[in-house]
């Protein structure tokens, strides 16, 4: 028996509809295995906006230094979508990342065979799919500075910087590596060498990393050329190690070739203890899809199979997660389809029955 710190972060849209039923499979597991969660409920984002004025309170963060882990559903609306407001829902999640040293984001994106067909790509070539992507995640031009726009002579200007230093390198590399070690031992480096100096300094140093591990195969790839190999052979990569704007953008479009974004979970970690857990961050991939918001038709299953990420890297319970990702599995195994994932004609489900029906594969 464990006893673990959750905080929760529903967040807005249909991120409290999909938390829901991640903390009822999470009672499952309490349950099946005598483990205790103790969670800590907060508002983030456009719902902590309305009644704070911040999207991340100071105690938010402070609560979650003190956790174990963060479920974080999803931020952001058109409600709050002004892009010249203060505040944005997005700061929520930045705050976290950059709060919590969250460095490496993990976001595996595999091809259920039963799902070959919603893939807007070929089954063919979707078929076999089976990577993870490793992006940085404090660092680059989400953090560096200078930032900022002005008003100057020739009218408006501004500025981002792009930003890495050897340490925030080398330190996601490992991660990449030491993942690679328990998957098929190949690490693509995705980088824009031929323009960028932070992308020679990302080559470098991910070489120096590569030498303390000769059992894995390293390649670098042109981030362009990546875009262009995902849709045209996503089954051949195994992990791609990137920085962190190269990663947000691949990142959507390789969720493409898994055929929903609500499937895709994805953990946010920063130092491990020597038994490899630490604290960590965990969310879908998608956002909170105000469109059906409220519908009760949000795919459950990415933030239930994040939940598993959370027990697998933040809780050392490896057989827990692994039962959760199994019961995910059979569900789809056994037809069950929100109408993001259901074919044309086939019925569908709603979050609560998804829900359901992974709490009862849990339970049996
Ligand atoms: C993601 C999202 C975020 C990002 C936004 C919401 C800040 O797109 O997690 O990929 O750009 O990192
Ligand atoms: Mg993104």
């Amino acid at each position: 028996m464990a006893r673990f710190r959750i905080s929760v972060l529903p967040g807005d849209g249909i991120g409290p509809e999909v938390t829901r039923e991640a903390l009822r499979v999470l009672d499952a597991v309490a349950e099946r295995w005598s483990h205790r969660f103790d969670r800590e409920e907060d508002l983030v984002g456009g719902a902590a906006i309305d009644r704070y004025g911040t999207a991340l309170r100071q105690e938010t963060l402070e609560r979650a230094r003190k956790a174990d882990a963060v479920l974080f559903g999803a931020v952001g609306g058109p409600k709050w979508d002004d892009p010249r407001a203060p505040v944005r829902p997005e700061q929520a999640l930045l705050g976290l990342r950059k709060g919590l040293g969250l460095f490496a984001n993990l976001r595996p994106v595999r091809a259920h065979d039963e799902l070959l067909d919603a893939s807007p790509l070929r089954a063919e070539v979707v078929r076999g799919t089976d990577m993870l992507v490793v992006r940085e995640l404090t660092g680059g031009l989400y953090f560096g500075r200078p930032q900022r726009r002005w008003r100057s002579a020739v009218g408006r200007q501004a500025v981002d910087t792009m930003r890495y230093s050897e340490p925030e390198i080398l330190r996601v590399a490992q991660v990449a590596f030491e993942l690679a070690r328990g998957r098929r031992k190949r690490v693509t480096h995705v980088h824009k060498a031929n323009i960028l100096d932070t992308s020679r300094l990302w080559r470098e140093v991910v070489e120096e990393v590569a030498r303390g591990y000769p059992d894995v195969e390293l390649d670098h790839l042109l981030v362009d050329a990546c875009a262009m190999h995902l849709v045209r052979r996503p089954a051949s990569f195994d992990v791609i190690l990137t920085e962190n704007m190269f990663g947000d953008i691949l990142t959507d479009e390789a969720s493409m070739v898994a055929g929903s974004m609500g499937m895709l979970p994805s953990a946010s970690l920063g130092r491990r203890r020597s038994d490899g857990t630490g604290r960590g961050l965990y969310e879908p991939i998608h956002g909170s899809a105000p469109d059906i918001t409220g519908k009760s038709i949000a795919n459950p299953l990415a933030m239930i199979l994040s939940t598993a990420l959370m027990l697998r890297y933040s809780c050392g319970l490896p057989r827990e997660a692994e039962a959760v990702e199994a019961a995910v599995d059979s569900v789809i195994a056994r037809g069950l389809r929100t109408p993001d994932i259901a074919a044309p004609g086939q019925r569908s489900v709603s979050t609560p029955e998804m829900g359901d029906a992974v709490v009862a594969t849990l339970r049996s």
